[in-house]
């Protein structure tokens, strides 16, 4: 099927899609943006090029049946497999349905040959957290390149690596661990294919890292690791060709990424790192563990897994509600917990504002004018004013204009103590009434408030049971608890980890 006719208004895909531009474009498929009347966000549609038979053997419903198993923040989340009735699709053919991601693919967002080692490592990280979580769900993702990497976000440059927004997308060739390739037939794009993809062996999740080698050496150097060849020659290279250092091409490469990258298009499996975590370790990142880092109530609908969670917490237990849906249904959402904060007793709070940690200070402010007397004992134990802008006044709590009008003064505690102090005094008020707290995007942009935030989220996965004090809910924005799971940067840095200076800004 040649491209679909799209306009401004976009035509109607079986009333629900409106097709609006394309997006993306690759040796299978098509992707088109679509606004999405029922849900009201926008999504991606992939379609194949190739009218092929609908039904279990058609190739969407192989990408679909392994991707739908699939949710981490670095992999773009599969939603549906639809089949066309009317619209600009041809009748009855299938087409994917998946979260839009406004990215580009990595070589386009990024400038190759530019980008310096730091954000070069970031990026790795990211992807090898995507394929930690595809290897861990027993898949190989077996195409992996630049166009399968889309990066986006609001700090990105050609040279920089945003927060939170590099995925993996189409899972069109993903396969189970352990299939054996078939030798007379070359699956994957030629420049990235490992060696035992082409002698037909036994694919693993090393089989991913070979192509993340090759495509780090293409965006470290702007050049293929390859000398260019022809297709038969390429062949040749992957099975015995000279492995480069690409500090040929970048001096100023770090040894620690320069290896990382020789060892990843190791031609012997047992010399690339075991998996994506054992190459996480190499970057110096801990791999994270099977479960989840953070509780999610996964595919119960919002007001559902409200209900049961306020319930939970009623009794002192934590739990953290993803607000998954559009806009207006995350409002109606929070207006709900706000409700039934209200009718079981519980204090309702948020913290919302991009007003850096001057919102966490309010919040701070607000809970400690409850505690009257005991309030002075409590800034002193967790050093409430040593970065917020509070004070005491003859021992009682207030706003400080004194931090409001030199910003810049330095604040007495790092970070991280700081950020231990305020949520463990936000979860100790927690305890003696429990509290619904909203979170929403903003917030985050402060560093105190999101490692605040960090730890009270942890905090909550580990209090599942009911206690005998108050429990927390907290309401995340979806956006919010993926930034959360992405951010892995320690909680507790080493000792000798230099000290940032917390900044009442
Ligand atoms: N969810 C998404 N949101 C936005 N753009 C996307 C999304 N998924 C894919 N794209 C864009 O569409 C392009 C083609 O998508 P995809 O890689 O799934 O197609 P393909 O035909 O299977 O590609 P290949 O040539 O790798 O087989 C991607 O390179 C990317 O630029
Ligand atoms: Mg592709």
């Amino acid at each position: 099927m040649q491209g679909l006719a799209v306009s401004a208004s976009g035509p109607l895909q079986d009333q629900r899609f409106l097709v609006l531009e394309a997006v993306g474009h690759g040796g299978m498929g098509s992707v088109y943006r679509a606004y999405d009347r029922v849900t009201h966000r926008d999504v991606a549609l992939k379609v194949l090029d190739e009218p092929a038979p609908a039904g279990p053997g058609h190739p969407l419903s192989g990408e679909f049946a392994a991707w739908t198993g699939l949710r981490h923040p670095n992999i773009v989340q599969v939603l549906g497999l639809e089949h066309a009735a009317a619209g600009p699709i041809p009748e009855g053919a299938p087409y994917l349905v998946m979260e839009y991601f406004p990215g580009k693919p990595a070589h386009q967002a990024l400038r190759p040959g530019e980008v310096p080692g730091r954000a070069l490592e970031e990026l790795a990280r990211r992807i090898l957290l995507g394929l930690h979580h595809v290897h861990q769900a027993g898949l190989v993702h077996r195409d992996l390149k630049p166009a399968n990497v889309l990066v986006s976000g609001r700090r990105v440059g050609p040279t920089r690596i945003g927060p939170g927004r590099v995925k993996l997308t189409d899972f069109g060739l993903a396969e189970r661990q352990g299939l054996r390739e078939d030798p007379g037939r070359l699956s994957g794009s030629l420049p990235y294919v490992a060696p035992e993809a082409i002698t037909g062996g036994a694919v693993d999740g090393r089989t991913d890292l070979y192509g993340l080698g090759i495509l780090l050496f293409l965006l470290a150097t702007g050049h293929l690791p390859q000398p260019v060849l022809t297709p038969d020659e390429v062949v040749r290279w992957h099975l015995s060709g000279e492995v480069p250092d690409p500090r040929g091409y970048r001096p100023e490469l770090g040894e620690r990424l320069a290896r990382l990258i020789q060892s990843l298009m190791a031609r012997q499996r047992d010399e690339r790192p075991a998996d994506a975590g054992a190459a996480l370790t190499e970057l110096g990142v801990r791999p994270p563990g099977p479960a989840p880092s953070i509780g999610r109530p996964a595919g119960m609908a919002d007001r559902a897994a409200l209900r049961l969670a306020v319930d939970a917490v009623r009794l002192g237990a934590c739990r953290v509600v993803t607000l998954e849906s559009s806009a207006t249904r995350a409002r109606k959402v929070v207006e709900e917990a706000r409700i039934l904060a209200g009718i079981h007793g519980l204090q309702a709070c948020r913290l919302g504002r991009a007003d850096g940690c001057h919102g966490l200070g309010r919040l701070v402010l607000r809970l400690l004018l409850q505690r009257g007397a005991a309030a002075r004992r409590l800034v002193r134990r967790h050093r409430l004013d040593a970065g917020l802008p509070l004070e005491l006044l003859g021992g009682v709590p207030v706003w400080s204009t004194a931090a409001l009008r030199s910003p810049g003064r330095k604040a007495r505690a790092s970070h991280e103590e700081l950020a231990g102090g305020v949520a463990a005094f936000i979860l100790e008020a927690s305890r003696r009434r429990a509290m619904v707290l909203e979170v929403t995007r903003p917030a985050l942009e402060d560093t105190l408030c999101r490692q605040v935030v960090r730890r009270l989220a942890r905090k909550a996965a580990r209090r599942h049971a009911p206690t005998r004090s108050g429990g927390m809910l907290l309401l995340l924005e979806r956006e919010v608890q993926d930034r959360l799971e992405e951010d892995q940067e320690p909680l507790d840095p080493p000792a000798a980890a230099p000290r940032i200076l917390a900044r009442p800004t």
